[in-house]
């Protein structure tokens, strides 16, 4: 694990995309691909990205993307769900084409449907070898929607949204009783196969989050211990997400 801590939110948006960026150029054949996260604190970096494509040192036109996750009873044209954020807040920003756009699809007729798509996204992420996966952290510890309790080696399914995750998205919604109880999520082993993550924290609300996934013991009661891991993370943080840090 490499724990980079920038003195500010910016500069940390700053090292996360030279650590994606550097971690793109190591595939030698075929088209990038990325894993990318929805929330709040990945948007610096999405901004960082678009700068180097302006700067001409990146280009995503040819990129295809998994996303980390996505709500269960939202279509994916519901102006809440990941998907649509996503085209908003990544595609639109560094110039991923919407089809190269790939995330779980939740919506379906049955339980048993959305589990089936489920296995189907995992199997097409396996496919597709991913080079780089971005990774929030929850303030329960939670990476993509792994909440607590998450085998660390999970493989993509349904997963209740833990009431802690639903109260910190209820911002994104008109309250509450709309935030969906379900989620889609790739699980902890999906994500590890990555060829390299990098998480990226910052605020004060993230920092016991942080010094548990990272200092604590790896265990399920927090997923993001399961960095520890991965042979090639790069944790960026800011120095209040850093701050438990010993
Ligand atoms: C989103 C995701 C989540 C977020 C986490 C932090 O796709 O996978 O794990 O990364 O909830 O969200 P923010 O960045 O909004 O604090």
């Amino acid at each position: 694990m490499e724990v980079l801590i920038a003195a500010t939110p910016e500069e940390a948006a700053q090292f996360a995309a030279e650590a994606v960026l550097e971690g793109l150029q190591t595939r030698t054949e075929g088209h990038n691909v990325l894993g990318v996260a929805t929330g709040s604190t990945p948007l610096g970096l999405y901004g960082e990205l678009a700068k180097a494509v302006k700067n001409g040192e990146a280009d995503f036109s040819n990129t295809i993307a998994f996303a980390l996750d996505e709500y269960v009873g939202l279509e994916s044209t519901h102006k809440q769900s990941y998907r649509q954020t996503l085209i908003q807040e990544l595609c639109k920003v560094i110039g991923l084409p919407e089809a190269n756009l790939n995330t779980p699809n939740g919506f379906g007729d049955s339980e048993e449907q959305i589990r089936k798509q489920a296995a189907a996204y995992d199997a097409a992420i396996v496919a597709a070898g991913v080079d780089v996966q971005i990774l929030g952290i929850g303030t329960n510890g939670h990476i993509g929607f792994n909440e607590p309790g998450s085998s660390l080696r999970s493989r993509s399914r349904i997963k209740r949204l833990s009431n802690k995750t639903r109260e910190d998205n209820a911002r994104f919604f008109d309250g509450i009783d709309q935030v969906p109880t379900h989620s889609v999520t790739q699980g902890l082993g999906t994500i590890l196969e990555a060829r390299r993550v990098v998480l990226i924290a910052t605020g004060s609300n993230k920092a016991e989050a942080i010094a548990t996934a990272l200092e604590g013991p790896l265990s399920s009661a927090c997923p993001g211990s399961a960095v520890q891991l991965h042979p090639d993370a790069v944790i960026v943080l800011d120095e209040a997400a850093a701050a438990g840090l010993k």
